[in-house]
């Protein structure tokens, strides 16, 4: 582990801030995934997880930093057993303890290619917008129920009006989380979507894969189960969103 020079747009030391990540020539192809949503339950760890264990799969260094006190992504990732390729967790709810500085605290490894941010539910304000300036990317995952879709709205507003995400340049996608059929319960997401520009990515279903995989500190990527090819697919379609390589399908571009 290497100690890393500070990221002029992660200079911020905010609650959330602090974030060290590598040197400006390796900073450029750094991508910052935050999995962010109010609402609590709609699936931001288990996204967060399968993400970053689906770079490690690829052998792309990823780390994986959890900012819910809860410290979910970090139980997942107590689970991983040595022989699977290595994430790098930061525990970043934790303030640093004492003699240690956020910016020692928040060091990532010299080769870090994907950061992936766990959000913990409830987040509003500055707090929020803390979280928003260490990403480039947001994914905000929605479950199919009128209420989980209202309250989606309402937090793409803060997104929008709070957290200011436009005039900083960061991709906001949406991603519905455990679906069991496709469900026209999202068509009035979809149309306010639309009328926003932020797309709608991909879907993801309702299955046991991203429970027992996580079980043992993996994701659906490393994981062999029942119809595990269908969940895969339905990642590609996040993926590709995330590496930026679906240009002519993403009107925020
Ligand atoms: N696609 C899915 N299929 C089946 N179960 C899922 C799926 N996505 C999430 N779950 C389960 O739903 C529960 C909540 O998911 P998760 O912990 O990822 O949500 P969260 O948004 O991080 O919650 P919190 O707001 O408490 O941090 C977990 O038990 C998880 O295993
Ligand atoms: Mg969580």
């Amino acid at each position: 582990m290497q100690l890393l020079k500070s990221n002029p747009i992660a200079a911020h030391n905010g609650p959330a801030g602090g974030l060290v990540v590598p040197d400006a020539a390796s900073a450029r192809t750094v991508r910052r995934v935050l999995v962010v949503n109010a609402k609590g339950g709609c699936g931001k760890t288990t996204i967060a997880t399968n993400l970053a264990s689906y770079y490690a799969s690829q052998g792309r260094t990823a780390a994986l930093l959890d900012y819910d006190p809860q410290g979910s992504s970090m139980q997942w990732l107590a689970q991983r057993a040595e022989q699977h390729r290595a994430i790098h967790g930061v525990a970043a709810f934790r303030k640093p303890t004492s003699g240690m500085t956020r910016s020692w605290q928040m060091r990532l490894p010299a080769e870090t290619e994907r950061l992936i941010l766990d959000a913990p539910a409830g987040i509003h304000g500055m707090p929020l917008i803390d979280l928003v300036r260490e990403s480039d990317t947001i994914i905000v995952p929605v479950l199919p129920s009128p209420i989980d879709i209202h309250a989606a709205s309402h937090f793409i507003k803060d997104l929008l009006l709070v957290a200011k995400v436009r005039a900083r340049s960061i991709r906001v996608g949406v991603v519905a989380n455990r679906v069991r059929k496709q469900t026209r319960i999202y068509l009035s997401l979809q149309r306010f979507l639309d009328s926003l520009n932020i797309p709608f990515v991909t879907y993801l279903r309702d299955t046991q894969n991203y429970v027992q995989s996580s079980e043992e500190g993996l994701g659906i990527h490393e994981w062999q189960g029942y119809k595990i090819r269908q969940d895969r697919q339905q990642w590609e379609k996040l993926i590709r969103w995330i590496e930026g390589e679906d240009e002519q399908d993403d009107p925020q571009r």
